[in-house]
């Protein structure tokens, strides 16, 4: 489906967070009552796909899907699911993902997508690209008319390579920063070990999978938040007077 369809949602993209809230848990219950009995599910991070792991284990506790696991893409999702009673299992034992539910910091109208937000953009990569069918969730505010324009592109980076990576990127246009941790004296250090560099991109991103392509090219780069061509379905909600609505 196109996104065309959302571009109103790209001029109301002002929300309080109650709201906003209200907007992720609508998305997520429209993306769980895609999830039939016997199916892998893939988990991403963040407060929306967290939703979405909320009610799944809701509808599995209920008794409704039967036999579903779930493949969790980092630590959070991980521990998250098995509080909310849905049994995971390991990626590496499993030969296919049937669906795989992520939030997302933007998405443009050509369903591409910019994550990491969370700093754990690279595993959710894998998750959302081994799954048959990835449903990403944006509540309004997520939708923009090019990417990079209300977040810098994450980029996890091996952290003994930093200098040159930081270089490399400037030369591709970009101002990176380094991800320093909130409270913290000290850089981000993502589950994977490896750390967070924000690049900002002033002249604007034409075109988001050659970026992709070009920033992970750089040695010493594990991955980036840009995703093109991996999310099959874009749910947007949009608040719409008192009502809430997922298209
Ligand atoms: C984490 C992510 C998240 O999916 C993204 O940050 C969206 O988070 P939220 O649903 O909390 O708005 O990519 O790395």
């Amino acid at each position: 489906r196109s996104l065309s369809l959302s571009i109103s949602a790209v001029s109301q993209n002002a929300t309080n967070p109650e709201a906003q809230d209200a907007l992720k848990r609508a998305l997520a219950k429209k993306a769980v009552g895609l999830v039939k009995p016997g199916m892998v599910v893939g988990l991403g991070t963040g407060s929306t796909a967290s939703l979405a792991t909320e009610e799944l284990g809701r509808l599995i506790r209920k008794g409704k899907l039967k036999d579903v696991v779930a493949v969790g893409a980092n630590y959070q999702s991980r521990v998250l699911a098995r509080q909310f009673g849905v049994k995971t299992v390991d990626l590496n034992d499993v030969n296919n993902i049937d669906i795989a539910f992520d939030g997302v910091d933007e998405v443009d109208l050509n369903k591409n997508l910019l994550k990491g937000g969370g700093a754990a953009h690279t595993m959710q990569k894998v998750v959302d690209s081994v799954a048959k069918e990835c449903i990403i969730l944006a509540d309004q505010s997520k939708v923009v008319l090019q990417l990079g324009s209300t977040f810098p592109v994450p980029v996890e980076v091996l952290p003994s390579a930093i200098s040159p990576v930081l270089r490399r990127l400037v030369t591709l246009g970009g101002v990176p920063e380094i991800r320093s941790a909130l409270r913290k004296d000290g850089p981000v250090i993502t589950d994977l070990g490896n750390m967070v560099v924000d690049v900002s991109f002033p002249n604007g991103i034409q075109n988001p999978s050659e970026l992709e392509k070009n920033i992970n090219m750089i040695p010493g780069v594990v991955e980036n938040g840009i995703v093109s061509g991996v999310a099959t379905t874009v749910l947007v909600a949009i608040q719409d007077g008192e009502n809430v609505i997922v298209m």
